[in-house]
Parts: C-alpha cells; sequence; structure tokens
C-alpha cells in the first residue's frame, strides 16, 4: 500500500491494468453526507477521452465499499475502489523496449523485472483516479475553501487548440503549465520548518505523474526580480496584500491571501514519432514508434488533479493543527 499523510492519510493499491484499484481515507470525520454522485463532477473532469487525450474509456465510477451508511460517513475509514475494464495489455509488453523518457527502465531496475508493465503499471497516469477521489473527500471537510485550477499554456500557447492539432499529426507530444488557487485560506496553516505548506503541496503534486517543476506565486520569475517588485505590500489589519508574488505563503504558513501555485508538466513519453532507443531483448540500439492509446497532452486532464493534492495537502494540515 502506498501511503501520505500523517492524520488524513490515504492509502492507494493497484495498478493501470489490474482487474481493480482504489483508495483508502483515513481520519474522515462522522456525518458526512457522501454519495457517488458526489464523487461524479471531479472525476469526470480527469477522464480522458477529448481532443489530445486517450482513446481509453473508462467509466471510472466510484464504489464506496466501507466507511458510509445511509449516504454518510461513519468515521471508519473510507474506502473507495473502481473498476478497470477497458484494457489493452497487448499494447505492453515487459521491457522489450523501455520507452525513453518513461518509468520502465527505472522500475524494471528496481523491481527486478516484476513489476506489471501494462499501461505503465503503477506509473501510470490512471493512478491519478485515485487522487481525484481523495481530494474530493478533502474538499468536502474543508469546505467553505474554494478550489479552482486553470490551464497556463500548452506547449509554450495560451491558446492551444491548433499546437494540439499539429503535434497530433507529427506523432508527438506536449507539456504545459498549470495553475492553481485556493481562495478562503484563514493564516497559519503549515510549520514553519519541515511540514510547510509549500512542502506539503509540493510532495503530493509530484506525486502526479509527469509534474517536472512547482512555484508558488510568481517563483518561476523571483530570480530576476527586486525586493521592492517581488514583496506583497500588506494593506490591512487581516494581512490583506497589495499582489501576491508569494502566493499567499510567507514562512512555509498561509497568509490569508489565496494561495496560488504553478505546475509545469512534462510532454508524454510515449509518442508516435521514430526514436532511436535501447532494445532490450535485442540488445541494441533500435527505432522505435509507440503505439497503443495515449495521451497526446494529458495536461488537459490535470487541472482537477491539482485541485485534489492540494485539498489532500491542507486537510491534512488542518487536523494535524486546527486554525
Ligand atoms: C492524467 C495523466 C495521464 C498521463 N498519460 C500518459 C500517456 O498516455 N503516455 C505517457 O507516456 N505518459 C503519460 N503520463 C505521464 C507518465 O505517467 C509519466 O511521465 C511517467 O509515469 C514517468 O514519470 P515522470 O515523468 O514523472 O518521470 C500521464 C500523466 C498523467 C497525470
Amino acid at each position: 500500500m502506498h501511503t501520505n499523510g500523517n492524520l488524513f492519510k490515504i492509502h492507494i493499491w493497484g495498478t493501470s491494468h489490474e482487474k481493480q484499484m482504489g483508495v483508502i481515507v483515513d481520519a474522515v470525520p462522522p456525518g458526512l453526507p457522501l454519495s457517488v454522485d458526489d464523487f461524479m463532477d471531479d472525476l469526470n473532469r480527469r477522464r480522458a477521452g477529448g481532443p489530445g487525450t486517450s482513446k481509453r474509456t473508462e467509466q471510472d465510477i466510484p464504489q464506496i465499499v466501507s466507511g458510509v451508511y445511509k449516504d454518510k460517513t461513519t468515521g471508519a475509514p473510507v474506502h473507495i475502489v473502481f473498476e478497470n475494464k477497458h484494457q489493452q495489455p497487448e499494447d505492453y509488453t515487459a521491457l522489450s523496449f523501455p520507452r525513453p523518457g518513461h518509468a520502465d527502465f527505472a522500475a524494471n531496475q528496481k523491481y527486478k523485472g516484476y513489476n506489471d508493465p501494462r499501461g505503465g503499471g503503477f506509473f501510470s497516469g490512471r493512478m491519478t483516479l485515485l487522487l481525484v477521489a481523495a481530494g474530493v473527500l478533502a474538499k468536502k471537510i474543508l469546505k467553505p475553501l474554494r478550489f479552482e485550477s486553470r490551464i497556463i499554456n500548452i506547449g509554450g500557447h495560451a491558446d492551444y487548440d491548433n499546437i494540439v492539432n499539429q503535434t497530433a499529426k507529427d506523432g508527438d507530444s506536449l507539456g504545459g503549465e498549470v495553475e492553481c488557487r485556493i481562495d478562503g485560506l484563514k493564516p497559519g496553516f503549515g510549520e514553519p520548518f519541515f511540514n510547510s505548506l509549500e512542502a506539503a503541496i509540493s510532495q503530493l503534486v509530484f506525486s502526479i505523474p509527469g509534474a517536472k517543476a512547482i512555484a508558488f506565486g510568481d517563483g518561476f520569475n523571483a530570480d530576476t526580480m527586486k525586493g521592492s517588485e517581488f514583496n506583497d505590500v500588506i494593506l490591512n489589519a487581516e494581512g490583506k496584500t497589495k499582489t501576491n508574488h508569494n502566493g499567499g505563503i510567507n514562512g512555509g504558513i498561509s497568509n490569508g491571501n489565496p494561495v496560488v501555485f504553478s505546475v509545469k508538466f512534462r510532454p508524454p513519453a510515449s509518442i508516435a514519432k521514430a526514436q532511436n532507443s535501447w532494445h532490450h531483448r535485442k540488445g541494441k540500439m533500435e527505432t522505435v514508434s509507440i503505439g497503443g492509446r495515449h495521451d497526446l497532452c494529458y495536461v488537459l486532464r490535470t487541472p482537477v488533479i491539482l485541485e485534489a493534492v492540494a485539498a489532500i495537502a491542507i486537510a491534512d494540515l488542518y487536523m494535524m493543527r486546527p486554525v
């Protein structure tokens, strides 16, 4: 079981092409209204099928197998299970050709060749389904906090439909940047050192496969700005600031302004375009073109995943020290 969190713990199990996968969430308070419908908006936002995303079409209907009675949480761990039905295991063979840039080679080394290669196994973007499901619970616990995400660019373009279409024709893939904003967080969330708000969010952001960089506020530009430009002037007794270059966090602690962070995702490794790389079975360099169903630009599916991991991180900090 893969576990994250101190009190609001999430445990995830299963892989992309196993029969089922699931998430167990600890410390959900009793009496919270919870039904399958509560999950569907967020799960649908993550679903593939639109332009630039995978042709794998899973229903992604959560089965709440424990922790809920008469549509209310009982206080016991909430266990949610999903079926994996739309599978094409024949697209994946164990490390005959480790996809350049994917986790195939590193996973094979770590697990001595016994890891499940189907759909990338545990290294599949499908695992983020479980993060989104846990995020629904975290968002409920944290109400009335508001989580909102938007795509800043795909492949460097704010207006990205054309580049997505062109890249599909080229058999290539695209990365991008997504911003997440949390409104309503009181000052005081986060610890000054190891469990800073930035660290708690970042740790979960880097559980999203393909995340390569994170910045809070204007962090991606902080190196070139002067103090007089970066400083957020305080306007009133509540700590409201004129600008928000610090992304609502000072000293690892929320300062009462919106928490804003931005994540850069790499382009997917699985591309049809020919690449020369090491063929394990043949023991030589060979040209590879990756087939099967892949996201040309999975970034399109990530806004809701960022909201989920931010909510999970904040729910855990909240339980450690309610503000
Ligand atoms: C929702 C989602 C879908 C993804 N789909 C693909 C995909 O179809 N093909 C691919 O090569 N990578 C895809 N990725 C990225 C890989 O899972 C990731 O690059 C891989 O596990 C290696 O991890 P790393 O890039 O963080 O090193 C996806 C990621 C997410 C979040």
